[in-house]
This record gives structure tokens, C-alpha cells and sequence, in this order.
């Protein structure tokens, strides 16, 4: 936009006009331009929880909270679901584009590649102390990654960033399988070849020397489905940890490891294994959902509904919309009766009727029925935040790639101090 385009708001302090850009983006979402106001005023402004702060401008991914709108680089995650595969959006977000034949050959085969874990690094898994939560191991060992493959920083970005990307892709999905097969004290299996990602690591979480692992296509689809709509949701928590620690200079896994440390709280990824947490104690208490819907409500109790509500979305996000008819389709072909499910369904009905939930705008959100899902695969129930962690991989390394290539300055909000003001030291 030209000098002479920009459209301002006029902000009245101190008897001074200040005049504020207005900016706006290609989805006619509207901000203002703050950069300067400490300069010119002495003023900041406030905003914890950063309700209404835009942090960056981006081009991964497009949210309209109040419409259930989400799309990846343009494509709505309803197309994605239905008709591309994760390593197929894995490269859209990387590369914002949809991979064409040749482009998808050579990425499959490079995550192939890639996929073997430093043979060193499998005696970490050792280190760690029986009943650590893989969402821990997996921080650890991204972390750990870059004394092994140090070369991701800054400098080397343009020449390695593909191949770091797609080794981060690959060898996060060996590490998580490995630390489930480390804590069941069964034998390590490594990737195979011939087996595509989805399916590869079904094969290394579940195959055993004396129970070899049959790939299910449906099982195989729910989850490459699952990874697809896990893989971006713009400035969520992790996201943002992962700029703000990346606008350090600090390296690719580095960055990646703090946003894995950020999703495993029980606001943010952890809600998953949280949900089914709530489930069984609904379920110990013969069903008593009504209890469990009061106690939420109740502002002396700090308990929540897990599964429900959002920042960003005010109506049903479209995540949990596909999830919930996944989890019956796979459920059914399964023939698996889970009462879990049932369960979910009746606490979504009685909650979305109540005035309290319907005046805050509380819906289910994309870890309210996940869990069910990954229970139907056989996935343990403390490695349903590594598997979010796996999908949203890509997002994550999309955004860390975006905010090196705009010579991101270092994150560094202020404060309004409310501490003493000033005193001197005494002598005991
Ligand atoms: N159960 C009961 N009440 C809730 C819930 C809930 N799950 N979520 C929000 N509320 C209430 C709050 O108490 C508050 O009420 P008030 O206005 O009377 O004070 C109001 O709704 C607004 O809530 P905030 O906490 O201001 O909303 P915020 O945007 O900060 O929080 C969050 C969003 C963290 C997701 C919240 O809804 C929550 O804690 N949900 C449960 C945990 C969860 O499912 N997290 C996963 C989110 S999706 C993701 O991160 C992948």
C-alpha cells in the first residue's frame, strides 16, 4: 500500500493527535500499527494473554474464529481432509505450494531417508527414569537433535533448510515411537523403506518379533487425517513459543523443542489426554455428568471442561467437526464399542445447551474426540500430545522458516512494573 493509501486511527493523549496506520490483510482482517506509539507518547500498551496483539504478519495460515474458517496457504482444511495426505500438506505448509509427482517423489524419498535416528542417540532413552511422560522425552531428544546435526541456524538456512526440515519431520516420528517401545520394555523396531509415513510408524510403535504388525488402511488414514488437521493453527502457544525463541537466532531444533515444552500443557496439546482423563472420572461417578458440568461452571472451582472452548474459535471448529464423524466411521469399521464415545457425545449435548457455555461461545475443540480415536488405534493415552506434536510439525518449522526470512527482531514485550519503587539495602 502507497503513503498515500494508508487510512490511519487518531489516538488523543495528552492533549496530542497521534496517528496510527491501519493495516490490513489479504482476508480484510484489520489491525493498527502500534510500532511507534512508545517512541512518540512514552505510552505502551497492554495486553496479557495477548488477546489482541498481532505478533507478525504471515502467510502459512488463515483462522476466521467466528465463521469455522481454517485453511493452509490458502486451502481449506476440508479439502485437505478429504483428498491430500500429511506428507502431502507437510510440503504445502513447507513450501506453499501442493507438491506436484515429481516433487512429492523426491520429498517421500527423502523423509525415507531421513528417518534413521543417530544410532548414539538410542542410548538416551536409557537416561531417562521409568514413567517419564513422552511429551518430555520428545523435548529432550529435539533438542539433542542439534548436537547431532548441528547445522541449522541463521546462516546455513538457505542451503539446509529442506533437508532439516524433512529430517525433523522424519526422525521425530522414530523418536516417538522409539520412547513408547523403550517404555513398554519391547525392542526398538526401525523404520522400514517400503512402508509410507503413516504407516511406518504404526509399524515401529506396534510391530513386535513375536506379534507382527498388519497395517490397517483405515487405521492408517484416520491418522494420517488426524496429523493433517494438527498440522498449523497460526499463532497458538507453541507457534508463538517457537517464533519467539527462534527470533534469538537460536537454531531449528532448539526452537522446535520449546514448542513441543508449550503444547504439552493441559490448555493447549495436553487437553487431549485430558479429555479422556475427564471421561473415566465421569465414568467412575456412574455418569454423573450434570456434576461434572456444575463444577466447570463454578467460579470457585478452577476444574474445566477439557475438550472445550477456545481462544480463537466462537462457534464449532472445523477440526472437531471431521474429527467427531472420523472417530464414528473408524469406530464402526473397527466394530469397536467405546462408551467413552457415548459418553462425549452426551457431555457435548448437555454442555453446548447451557445458557453458561452458550453465552461464552463453548464448543468442542479439536482435542474433544482425538482421543477416542487414538484409543481405537491403540495408542496409549500419555503419547496423544506426541501425536499432536507429530502433525503440527510442519506448521511449526513453516513458521520458524517465515520469521528468519523477515528478519524477525528479538521478541521482547514490556511491562508495567508494579513492584517496590526504589530502596536501599540495610545491613542485617
Ligand atoms: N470450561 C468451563 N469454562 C470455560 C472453559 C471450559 N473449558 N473455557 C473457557 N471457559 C470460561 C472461562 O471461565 C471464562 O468465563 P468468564 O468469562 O465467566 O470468566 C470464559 O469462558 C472465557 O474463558 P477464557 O479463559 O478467558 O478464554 P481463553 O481464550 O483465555 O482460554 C482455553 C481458551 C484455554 C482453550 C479455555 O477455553 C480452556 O481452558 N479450555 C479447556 C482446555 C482445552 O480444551 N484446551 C485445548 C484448546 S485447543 C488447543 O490448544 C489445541
Amino acid at each position: 500500500m502507497s503513503e498515500s493509501e494508508t487510512k490511519y486511527a487518531e489516538l488523543h493523549l495528552d492533549g496530542k493527535v497521534i496517528r496510527l496506520p491501519i493495516l490490513e490483510g489479504t482476508e480484510q482482517e484489520k489491525g493498527i500499527d502500534i510500532s511507534a506509539l512508545r517512541k512518540e507518547t512514552g505510552y505502551i500498551t497492554v495486553d496479557p494473554g495477548f488477546f489482541n496483539t498481532g505478533a507478525c504478519y504471515s502467510k502459512v495460515t488463515f483462522i476466521d474464529g467466528e465463521k469455522g474458517i481454517l485453511r493452509y496457504r490458502g486451502i481449506p482444511v476440508e479439502e485437505l481432509a478429504e483428498k491430500a495426505t500429511f506428507v502431502q500438506t507437510a510440503y504445502l505448509l513447507l513450501h506453499d505450494r501442493l507438491p506436484n509427482e515429481k516433487q512429492l517423489k523426491a520429498f517421500s524419498s527423502l523423509l525415507n531417508l531421513n528417518s534413521m535416528l543417530h544410532e548414539d542417540m538410542r542410548h538416551f532413552f536409557d537416561g531417562f527414569p521409568r514413567g517419564a511422560h513422552p511429551m518430555h522425552i520428545l523435548s529432550t531428544m529435539i533438542n539433542a537433535l542439534c548436537t547431532f546435526y548441528p547445522n541449522v541456524d541463521m546462516l546455513s538456512l538457505k542451503e539446509d533448510i529442506n533437508l532439516s526440515a524433512t529430517r525433523l519431520i522424519s526422525t521425530v516420528r522414530t523418536v516417538a515411537a522409539f520412547a513408547y517401545k523403550k517404555s513398554i520394555g519391547e525392542p526398538i523396531v526401525y523404520p522400514r523403506y517400503d512402508l509410507p509415513y503413516c504407516a511406518n510408524f504404526l509399524n515401529m510403535m506396534f510391530d513386535s518379533p513375536v506379534k507382527p504388525y498388519e497395517v490397517n488402511k483405515d487405521v492408517v488414514r484416520a491418522l494420517d487425517l488426524l496429523l493433517i488437521l494438527h498440522a498449523d493453527h497460526e499463532q497458538n502457544c507453541s507457534t508463538t513459543t517457537v517464533r519467539t525463541v527462534g527470533s534469538a537466532q537460536v537454531d531449528l531444533y532448539a526452537s522446535i523443542s520449546a514448542g513441543v515444552s508449550a503444547l504439552s500443557g493441559p490448555l493447549h496439546g495436553g487437553a487431549n489426554q485430558a479429555v479422556i482423563d475427564m471421561l473415566r472420572k465421569i465414568m467412575r461417578s456412574e455418569g454423573n455428568i450434570q456434576k461434572f458440568v456444575e463444577r466447570a461452571k463454578d467460579k470457585n472451582n478452577p476444574f474445566r471442561l477439557m475438550g472445550f472452548g477456545h481462544r480463537i474459535y466462537k462457534t464449532f471448529d472445523p477440526r472437531a467437526t471431521i474429527i467427531k464423524k472420523t472417530c464414528h466411521d473408524l469406530l464402526e469399521k473397527l466394530k469397536i464399542n467405546d462408551p467413552l464415545l457415548d459418553l462425549a457425545m452426551e457431555l457435548e449435548d448437555i454442555a453446548t445447551h447451557d445458557d453458561y457455555f452458550i453465552e461464552r461461545n463453548l464448543y468442542p475443540n479439536v482435542d474433544f474426540y482425538s482421543g477416542i480415536i487414538y484409543r481405537a488405534i491403540g495408542i496409549p493415552e500419555n503419547m496423544f500430545t506426541v501425536m499432536f506434536a507429530l502433525g503440527r510439525l510442519p506448521g511449526w518449522i513453516a513458521h520458524w522458516q517465515e520469521m528468519i526470512s523477515q528478519n524477525t527482531k528479538i521478541s521482547r514485550p514490556r511491562q508495567i512494573y508494579t513492584g517496590k519503587t526504589l530502596r536501599h539495602y540495610e545491613k542485617i
